[in-house]
């Protein structure tokens, strides 16, 4: 594995050396873990069957799970998905930004059926992070890119978490620094008349429902493991070693404690480990902060996670949602 260290404060990133690498790798039908806005991908060719394979064989990722397809612009996106007028109000409003469309795919689209998973839907996304998009622009493909981590575990946010967990399946790693908004994208889909929400994530639904001035459908099946909407969107997922407890009330001495706010929680002095997602209340600092702080209560040893209440408006929906499923049981 190679790593490019790459500093977007500065001008020249995308005229460094390593640049040209990545794309012939990503070419020749590479594994790269890119970093974007919401957390780091596992990037290959959309348009290689064997790539994209390789993604599924890293992750050990059960292959009816469909992959997001990441593109530079909304021009691109059209020539792989159908947008009707709600798609293009959406993708004008929040793209380049974390939201996936998941829309009917086009009969010119050259993404892999393993991408899809065979379904006749395509989920695209243009992310802010301008590393993938650069890399999509570049090498004439999208790409798809599932958050760079095994199968069910945490998501990484940061270079040093994707080379822990994958770093002996990849060709590139790119390394930018910790991620910006810190959860994935928000999955909308639209492939019939409801505006349906397959996942929350990193843009609140309240956005879009105040872009489309109508309400966005939350399927019951999200809660459900047998029938997911989003097809990976497995009950448990996201799980750490330690067990979750929600709502919490009490930590005990033995237990770790992800904490929010300032509300009091009796036995806090004496937990093994805290991690305050956000001291002041910020959602926004939370989501940014969720998947560390899980990583870190997870490397102290505690075999307990308390969770403290988070409010379920804006991204607490998304932060909620993971936490429910990192909580849930295992199989
Ligand atoms: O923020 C993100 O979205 C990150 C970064 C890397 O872009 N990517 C990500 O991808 O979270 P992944 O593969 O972990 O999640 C993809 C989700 C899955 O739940 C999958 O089932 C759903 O998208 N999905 C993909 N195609 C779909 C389709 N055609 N219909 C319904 N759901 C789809
Ligand atoms: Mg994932």
């Amino acid at each position: 594995m190679q790593r490019w260290n790459v500093n977007l404060s500065s001008n020249d990133w995308q005229r460094h050396p390593e640049a040209d690498s990545v794309c012939r790798s990503l070419i020749d039908g590479g594994l790269v873990a890119v970093p974007t806005e919401t957390v780091y991908g596992l990037a290959a060719d959309a348009t290689s069957g064997t790539a994209c394979a390789r993604i599924f064989q890293a992750k050990g990722r059960p292959s009816f799970n469909p992959l997001i397809s990441h593109l530079p612009n909304l021009e691109a996106a059209r020539h792989h998905g159908v947008f009707d007028d709600r798609a293009l109000k959406l993708a004008e409003a929040f793209w380049p930004g974390p939201l996936t469309l998941v829309v009917p795919k086009t009969e010119a689209s050259e993404i892999s059926d393993l991408a899809t998973a065979g379904l006749s839907t395509v989920a695209l996304r243009v992310p802010s992070g301008p590393i993938m998009r650069y890399l999509s622009e570049k090498t004439g493909r999208p790409l798809a890119a599932p958050s760079a981590n095994r199968s069910g575990k945490i998501s990484p946010t940061r270079a040093e978490d994707v080379i822990a967990d994958l770093g002996h399946a990849l060709d590139f790693v790119i390394d930018a620094g910790p991620c910006e908004v810190g959860i994935e994208s928000t999955i909308i889909g639209l492939t019939d008349e409801h505006v349906t929400l397959l996942r929350p994530g990193g843009l609140a639904r309240e956005e879009i429902e105040k872009v489309l001035q109508t309400k966005v459908r939350t399927p019951a099946s999200n809660n459900q493991p047998e029938a997911p909407a989003a097809p990976g969107m497995l009950t448990s997922h996201y799980a750490p070693n330690a067990q979750m407890r929600l709502h919490a009330r009490a930590v005990a001495p033995n237990e770790a404690l992800l904490s929010f706010g300032v509300d009091p929680i009796e036995g806090r002095e004496s937990a093994l480990a805290e991690a305050n997602l956000s001291p002041s209340g910020d959602l926004v600092e939370a989501a940014a902060q969720l998947f560390q702080a899980m990583r870190t209560l997870d490397s102290s040893g505690a075999k307990t996670i308390q969770v403290q209440d988070i409010p379920n408006t804006g991204l607490g929906e998304a932060i909620n949602d993971r936490l429910r499923r990192a909580a849930a049981p295992r199989s």
